[in-house]
């Protein structure tokens, strides 16, 4: 079955879709059009325990200011009896995007949505890692969900200004790599989390590259 993402965002978050992109962004030059087909996802590969075969899907919204990632298996387990593998899950992502000629985009920020069952004890660390194929820097971004969290955890994790990278001009075949890690610790050996279903402490759904574009320039 195809997972569209950003379905996903819309069925997770009730009515409040507009969360997912929020309207905070680089300012683009005024001169370019902002649309969708100013880039396309070309190919997904990706490998990690947070992302098995068929359990990772990507998209872009439709005005082309965010690129979406929705993962079945990114799920997180702490307590007696669970290995550091269980503990730590990762997936590394390497995108290649067609982006317009003429222009150029950053990496703003990121939104996790995420599920949570984490008692007192119990904290996560959902981070990635940002990195162009043209360029030997990288942008982070971070989020620490912290028990006690039942429910949906939706944070949006900006990109600091300085920090950001952007896409190469003059280049209309970008490769970019995202690695994204979520990890579970405890302050207590015995603590755990999860529900009684066996649904896990902590599940990342999907996470939401806002991308701020501008011109290049002549
Ligand atoms: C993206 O795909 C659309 C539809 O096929 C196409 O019209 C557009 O030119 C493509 N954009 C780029 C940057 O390749």
């Amino acid at each position: 079955m195809y997972f569209n993402p950003l379905q996903a965002i819309g069925l997770l978050l009730l009515g409040r879709a507009a969360v997912a992109f929020p309207a905070e962004s680089a300012s683009p030059s005024a001169n370019i059009l902002i649309q969708a087909s100013n880039i396309n996802i070309t190919s997904a590969v990706f490998s990690g325990n947070g992302c098995p075969a068929g359990s990772l899907s990507t998209s872009k919204n439709s005005d082309g200011t965010g690129l979406a990632f929705g993962f079945d298996k990114m799920e997180a387990w702490i307590g007696p009896g669970y290995t550091l593998s269980e503990k730590t899950r990762n997936c590394a992502i390497t995108l290649t995007l067609a982006v317009r000629s003429g222009y150029t985009f950053e990496l703003v920020s990121t939104t996790y949505h995420a599920r949570a069952r984490l008692p007192a004890q119990v904290k996560g660390v959902i981070s990635s890692q940002y990195a162009f194929n043209t360029a030997n820097t990288a942008s982070t971004t971070q989020s620490s969900p912290a028990g006690p969290l039942q429910g949906i955890y939706t944070q949006e994790e900006v990109i600091p200004k300085s920090a950001r990278i952007a896409s190469a001009c003059g280049v209309e075949k970008m490769v970019l790599q995202i690695s994204t890690r979520m990890t579970l610790t405890a302050s207590s050996a015995s603590a755990s989390g999860g529900n009684i279903e066996g649904d896990p402490p902590l599940s990342l759904a999907t996470q939401l590259l806002q991308l701020g574009w501008s011109a290049c320039k002549k």
